[in-house]
């Protein structure tokens, strides 16, 4: 899908929350047949945040968006729209989008979820796009944000040692053409749904029933080797179409924000757009894979770093369950 940039939008405030407890590889050597040195080399994963009893999403979602507003000067009352893209939300009924509103004074925000796995930010990006575009809302707050440590198979060892805890946040509006968001494309292909899924928790196996926990159902599960093979390809073609679309070479570019899923990846989709070591921003070590909040908190983080700058050139690329995957070019 490819559309007319007449009217582009730009991230106009950043905001980044993570829980205070600290879950480092020594911890799970503790819990699963595994060491430091293992992860290190696979991942390069030391250690990822992980919800505290009696904390859940909102409350990540709340503190993440709030910084954002904050960066941006916009108060919540401006606030036209609010997307929180999860694949692990508060609670099915009502939206944890929905739920956050009261609590961050979103008064004038209509507030919905979005599900698209790790690419979910980005395809929440492109939503919020849409209606900026349209005229119809001037502030989007779109905000990535997992606790996926509530989801981990804690007997798995080939998934429990992945994923984090936490969310990131992006107030947009509208930019003159030239500026913000220049390109973005998104992808779904349904046909390997099973490479990274959870099967139970939904209509087809409830989460109140006995199968849902016998059979250890509502876990995350992934496919872990396949999966590595086709989200280098996929963000690395992606990005390469965005790419050509602008007319940008990867000596343009000057801060790359792969999905953080794991720094072998991050490497090969960097080496594979011929992107240098310096170009290409990774926060991994310290944060895991944290599917959609990924982007948003790595984007905070080099901020906060002096990494990212007004006006720098900046490649985005998301893969994750479903299977989906987006990519985006901005000038910051
Ligand atoms: O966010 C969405 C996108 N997610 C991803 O893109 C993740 C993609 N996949 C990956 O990052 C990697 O495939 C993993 C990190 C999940 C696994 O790394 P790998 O190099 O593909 O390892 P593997 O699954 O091929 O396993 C190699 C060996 C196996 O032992 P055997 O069968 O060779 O004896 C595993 O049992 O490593 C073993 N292993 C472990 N050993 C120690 C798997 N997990 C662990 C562990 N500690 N945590």
């Amino acid at each position: 899908m490819n559309d007319d940039f007449t009217t582009t939008v730009r991230f106009a405030g950043l905001g980044r929350f993570l829980p205070e407890k600290i879950l480092t590889n020594s911890d799970l050597e503790k819990i699963v047949e595994t060491s430091d040195e293992w992860i290190t080399t696979r991942t390069g994963i030391k250690e990822r945040r992980m919800v505290a009893d009696g904390e859940a999403l909102v409350d990540l979602v709340v503190r993440a968006g709030a910084a954002a507003l904050e960066d941006a000067g916009v108060a919540p009352d401006e606030v036209d729209m609010m997307i929180v893209a999860t694949a692990t939300p508060e609670q099915p009924i009502p939206a944890s989008a929905a739920i956050a509103q009261p609590r961050m004074g979103l008064v004038n925000a209509v507030c919905f979820d979005i599900s698209a796995a790790c690419s979910g930010f980005t395809f929440a990006v492109n939503v919020a796009r849409q209606f900026i575009a349209t005229g119809s809302a001037r502030n989007v707050l779109v905000v990535g944000a997992e606790c996926l440590t509530r989801y981990c198979d804690w007997t798995d060892r080939k998934t429990c040692v992945l994923f984090g805890d936490g969310a990131g946040a992006a107030l947009l509006q509208p930019a003159p053409a030239g500026e913000g968001i220049l390109q973005i494309d998104w992808r779904t292909d349904g046909n390997f749904s099973d490479l990274i899924c959870m099967p139970g928790g939904g209509s087809r196996i409830p989460p109140n029933s006995h199968e849902s926990i016998d059979q250890g159902h509502p876990f995350i599960k992934m496919k872990g080797n396949e999966t590595f093979k086709v989200a280098v390809r996929a963000m690395t073609e992606l990005s390469k179409v965005i790419l050509e679309r602008a007319g940008i070479g990867p000596d343009e570019i000057d801060l790359f924000f792969p999905h953080q899923a794991n720094q072998r990846i991050i490497q090969a989709v960097g080496k594979r757009l011929g992107l240098t070591d310096q170009q290409v921003f990774s926060n991994v070590a310290y944060v895991g894979n944290t599917s959609a909040a990924s982007i948003p908190m790595a984007m905070a983080d080099a901020v906060e770093q002096g990494r990212l700058k007004r006006g720098d050139l900046v490649l985005a690329t998301a893969f994750g369950g479903g299977l989906t995957w987006g990519s985006m070019l901005f000038r910051f």
